[in-house]
Order: structure tokens, then C-alpha cells, then sequence
């Protein structure tokens, strides 16, 4: 970690009265720690904006496993992908339903696509793509 800096924010009174609400219904005990997890949020936005650096995210699917080839596709899919996909979580959820969990390193764009080709296999039917990152600078 590396050195900690301090600096003065001014903000209305209204606007700090809310956030402060705010930060002990999400169970913060100090404002600094809250402010740094806003920046490290904007950062990791603004890492997704760009497609130079690596980023991380996990795809969650919901499907049912007796649609026909679907479990097959969605393998299929993450080996064509097989330098992204760095690990997959699968759950049978009860005797329909599977739950699975892929993590994804790559550039944000093709962290995207494989979102989108995952989420959108005919036969899933909830799927979610969140963007979080390698956690490197964030410190
Ligand atoms: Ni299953």
C-alpha cells in the first residue's frame, strides 16, 4: 500500500448530511474509507471505458440444463475462449436448473463479447456480466 495523503473536500451541507446516511446504512465507519471506495469504483468505470488494460469479470448464467445442446454450446463457447476463461463454477440449483459462475481476464471489449455471446445463448434465462478489475494500482 502506499503512502496514505490527506486533502479537504467542501461539499453543501446537505448533500454531506445524506452521504453520511448513506455510509451508516452501508455500515462505514469513517467518511475516508467511503470516499476511497468511490474512487476506486470511478477508476475501475474508467478502466472499462478503455480497452488497453486487462480487466476482470464474472458472467453468472441461469439455464436449464435439459434444453437441447444448451450445456453443450455454453462449453463450447468458453473454449473458444479458453485464454479468457480462467475459472468456471457450476451449481445445479434443483432438477432443472443450473447456476453457472465464469470468470473472465481479458480487454474489456473481450470481456464484453464474451459476455454477450454467453447471456444471449438461446435457452438461458438470466444472465449478468459484472465488471470489477485485476485489482492492480487500486491499493
Ligand atoms: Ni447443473
Amino acid at each position: 500500500m502506499s503512502q496514505l495523503m490527506r486533502f479537504g473536500i467542501s461539499m453543501e451541507a446537505g448533500l454531506l448530511s445524506q452521504f453520511d446516511a448513506l455510509l451508516r446504512r452501508q455500515g462505514y465507519t469513517t467518511r475516508s474509507e467511503a470516499v476511497r471506495d468511490l474512487v476506486r469504483n470511478v477508476l475501475v468505470e474508467d478502466r472499462w471505458g478503455r480497452d488497453q488494460e486487462a480487466v476482470v469479470g464474472t458472467i453468472t448464467l441461469v439455464y436449464d440444463h435439459h434444453t437441447r445442446d444448451l450445456s453443450d454450446r455454453l462449453t463450447e463457447q468458453q473454449h473458444a475462449h479458453h485464454h479468457a476463461v480462467i475459472s468456471t463454477m457450476h451449481v445445479h440449483l434443483d432438477a432443472h436448473f443450473c447456476l453457472e459462475v465464469i470468470v473472465v481476464k481479458g480487454t474489456p471489449g473481450e470481456v464484453r463479447l464474451i459476455a454477450d455471446e454467453l447471456i444471449g445463448t438461446r435457452g438461458v434465462v438470466h444472465g449478468k456480466l459484472v465488471s470489477t478489475t485485476t485489482g492492480a494500482d487500486l491499493g
